[in-house]
């Protein structure tokens, strides 16, 4: 069974997923990464030459991909926009959403410049408006929801007590 992690940019998913796949033996794939490894481009590039809507497009085939193998699979932020991606991964594996607090994000995301959607400074802003549109479908799909402001060894335990409980 794959274990999907979902959650806003910052969130720890790719580390976490890296952690989580360590302790429970099995495979990682960051979403993100492997999009860029497929379409030869990195992410910032796909938005800035294809936009937005095309990158969504290969979020979604890169996700239908995951299901031939067995991983743990750090989804994209973005990928609960779909409600393709929702029923997909619901359906599919254990959704586990890492939910931090926004001041949390902001500052995790303070400095970084490889997230298209975060253009200004205004860190809180820009996150708060993204978190209100997605909050719901976040929600909704997963399975269980772990608090992500805590350390990724703390979230990837709390993550094993409760798939195995
Ligand atoms: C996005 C999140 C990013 C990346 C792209 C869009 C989003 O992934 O896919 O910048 O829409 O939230 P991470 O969640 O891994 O940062």
């Amino acid at each position: 069974m794959n274990i999907y992690l979902i959650g806003m940019m910052g969130s720890g998913k790719s580390t976490v997923g890296k952690l989580l796949a360590k302790k429970m033996k099995m495979p990682f794939v960051d979403l993100d990464h492997y999009i860029e490894v497929k379409n030869n481009k990195s992410i910032s590039d796909i938005f800035k030459e294809n936009g937005e809507s095309h990158f969504r497009i290969l979020e979604s085939k890169a996700l239908r991909h995951m299901e031939d193998f067995t991983v743990i699979v750090a989804c994209s932020g973005g990928i609960v926009l779909s409600e393709e991606n929702r029923k997909f991964l619901n359906a599919s594996g254990k959704v586990v959403m890492l939910q931090a607090s926004l001041n949390e994000l902001a500052n995790r995301l303070h400095n970084a410049i490889d997230r298209p959607l975060l253009q200004n400074k205004e860190r809180v802003q820009e996150l708060t408006k993204i978190w209100n549109k997605r909050k719901d479908h976040y929600l909704s799909t997963a399975h269980l929801s772990v608090d992500a402001d805590q350390t990724p060894e703390a979230v990837s335990s709390q993550i094993i007590q409760q798939i195995q409980s």
